[in-house]
């Protein structure tokens, strides 16, 4: 038994690690509960009683070389390691995680939508091929009415009575026939019309239609409805209604917001009047509410239309549409902060 221990000694003194791992299997082959040194214990009772000093001297002297032979190897693969340590360098800075951004336009709908839904709107979508009847003729507007040229239209070419819906005043009409007031709903959603591309217009751009409808609505509550929401997208509350015409709601009004004439910018994007429409709204045709079959003795109703890119471009002054289709990621991670 002797012999054997000091054999172990040998190769205790022997041994040399440079990985974590290695340390770890010597301890565990040594040291660990089921290791070398346990068994040699176990056969200590054994021995003659006249050998039992030196060979428990030889014992205790590997229990403590393999002991103190796991703390240096540790120890000197640290230094090895310099400041690092085998765990690393606890103290330095975690790897960032990269986090993408909401498109610019997905932010300001949500912002409109979480505004009109504190006071009762839910959001309602509608598809973008539309028919003639929703994206036209229910909403006052019958072939040959001029007002359709407002709306250069795409038409899909195998079936001219399908075209790509112009604006989500559609969705109104499918909401309507669906559903029996009081109705308020919002509709956000991509649009197209046939229009030449350029810093301030484009062929593909998204909207946000609102709809209200009940008894006894009138033109005060939808102003209301207008400065709440103005004041809390743009934290403004100067507004004002300049009359206008849109064949689907009777009377008919353009929305401007005071922006104000404090910068440059502010001169240069009100063209130094200090106000900015922001959209278009009205009261309820009572035709467009008969083509719905709701009664328009009985019900009236507000609706308004607003293009979100127009408005993001003045929330984060945006001076170019095209920039919200270029997919340029150094102009998109801008919005990491309002994601
Ligand atoms: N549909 C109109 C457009 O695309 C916007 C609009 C104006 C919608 C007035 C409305 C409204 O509901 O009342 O230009």
């Amino acid at each position: 038994m002797l012999d054997k221990i000091n054999k172990y000694i040998g190769e205790v003194a022997q041994f040399n690690a440079t990985k974590i791992n290695e340390i770890e299997n010597f301890r565990v082959k040594f040291i660990g509960s089921k290791g070398i040194i346990k068994n040699l214990f176990g056969e200590f009772k054994d021995v003659p009683n006249n050998e039992k000093k030196l060979v428990g001297k030889a014992l205790n002297e590997l229990k403590n070389a393999a002991a103190e032979k796991v703390k240096t190897s540790i120890e000197a693969l640290e230094s090895a390691q310099g400041e690092k340590g085998i765990y690393g360098d606890l103290t330095r800075p975690g790897a960032p995680v990269e986090i993408g951004a909401r498109h610019p336009i997905s932010i300001v709908k949500n912002k409109i939508a979480a505004i009109f839904s504190r006071i009762g709107f839910t959001v309602s979508e509608g598809p973008e091929i539309e028919d003639d009847w929703h994206n036209f003729t229910a909403l006052n507007l019958p072939e040959y009415h001029p007002a359709r040229d407002m709306q250069d239209t795409f038409f899909v070419e195998k079936n001219p009575d399908l075209l790509l819906r112009t604006h989500t005043s559609s969705v109104q009409v499918r909401y309507m026939n669906e559903h029996k007031p009081p109705i308020r709903i919002i509709s956000p959603g991509r649009v197209f019309r046939n229009e030449d591309i350029s810093a301030r217009a484009h062929c593909i751009f998204h909207q946000v239609e609102g709809l209200y409808i009940d008894t006894d609505v009138s033109f005060a509550d939808l102003k209301q409805t207008l400065l709440y929401f103005t004041k809390e997208l743009f934290g403004k509350s100067k507004i004002r209604l300049r009359p206008s015409f849109f064949p689907f709601t009777e009377p008919s009004a353009e929305v401007d917001i005071y922006w104000g004439l404090e910068t440059e910018t502010d001169y240069r994007i009100t063209k130094g009047t200090g106000w900015l429409e922001i959209m278009g709204c009205g009261m309820v045709d009572p035709n467009v509410l008969k083509n719905a079959n709701i009664d328009s003795e009985k019900y009236t109703g507000f609706a308004f239309g607003m293009g979100i890119e127009r408005i993001a471009m003045l929330l984060y002054q945006i001076p170019d549409i095209r920039m919200f289709y270029e997919n340029d990621v150094k102009f998109l991670e801008q919005f990491k902060a309002e994601s």
